[in-house]
């Protein structure tokens, strides 16, 4: 498993990163990879600054020292929008869809900077994500919370990133939905995607990874192969928990 990981090209490198939201900072000398094909989770406690990590990486807050490359090109304090050009998409845990739009027309605003090719686009991620093509014609915010978080990603997909940071996308799912989902992932990294997760179900986050960071106070405790961290004593005993 981790030669292919390691033999995958770099697509996203967070280099020292050290952010927050204007005070003192909330992360510190955060270095991670995200590799093509590939997913990389992000675990740790409740406040341990994943999703302010996901944020600094994705220009939504200011990057105060350290770099962040994408294809080896520096995205550093970049806006989203050009982060978007730069093939980099995120998508946050709330908000990440239009309630009032139908499927289509989320997906269409999904795609807006592209030229050419919108409706084919679709199409692709019609079969992608079977769900959605069925009900393409529905409004977000009457899909279920599995297919909402499915959209989620697929208008994320809309202009074909290399990367793609998730915040926690099975949140609130059954356990289910919970699987249904992992797969959709599993299934986008399989077209070349590199993904960066972040998700409270640590167990089930390491299990679909191949490479895992446990955060810490806004810090990088360790990281290592996922399956390694999944059977590391003090891995489990702090974050993962023994029955869950
Ligand atoms: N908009 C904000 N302004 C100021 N501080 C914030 C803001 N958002 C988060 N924080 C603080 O940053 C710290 C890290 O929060 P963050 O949301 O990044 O953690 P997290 O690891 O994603 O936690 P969780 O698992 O609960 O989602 C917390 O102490 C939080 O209070
Ligand atoms: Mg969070």
């Amino acid at each position: 498993m981790s030669d292919a990981y390691l033999d995958a090209p770099v697509v996203l490198r967070v280099e020292n990163v050290t952010a927050g939201y204007g005070g003192s900072p909330i992360i510190e000398d955060v270095t991670l990879d995200v590799r093509k094909g590939h997913i990389t989770a992000i675990v740790g406690p409740n406040g341990a600054g994943k999703s302010t990590l996901l944020k600094a990486i994705s220009g939504v807050i200011k990057v105060t020292s350290g770099h962040v490359f994408v294809l080896d090109k520096e995205t550093t304090n970049l806006p989203p929008e050009k982060l978007v050009r730069r093939k980099l998409a995120y998508v946050p845990q709330v908000a990440n869809t239009f309630p009032d739009l139908t499927v289509k027309e989320n997906l269409e605003m999904g795609g807006y900077t592209r030229k050419h090719g919108v409706a084919q686009r679709i199409d692709a991620l019609g079969e992608l994500f079977p769900d959605l093509k069925k009900s393409l014609r529905r409004k977000a915010g009457a899909l279920s919370g599995g297919q909402r978080s499915m959209l989620a990603m697929a208008r994320g997909l809309m202009l074909d990133p290399e990367v793609m940071l998730l915040d926690e996308p099975s949140a609130g799912l059954s356990p289910i939905l919970q699987s249904a989902l992992w797969e959709q992932i599993e299934n986008v990294t399989a077209t070349g995607v590199g993904i960066c997760v972040v998700e409270q179900n640590t167990r089930r986050s390491l299990r679909h990874a191949q490479w895992g960071y446990v955060m810490v106070l806004g810090k990088n405790r360790l990281d290592g192969p996922a399956e390694k961290l999944l059977h590391d004593e003090e891995v489990i005993d702090l974050y993962v928990g023994r029955m869950s």
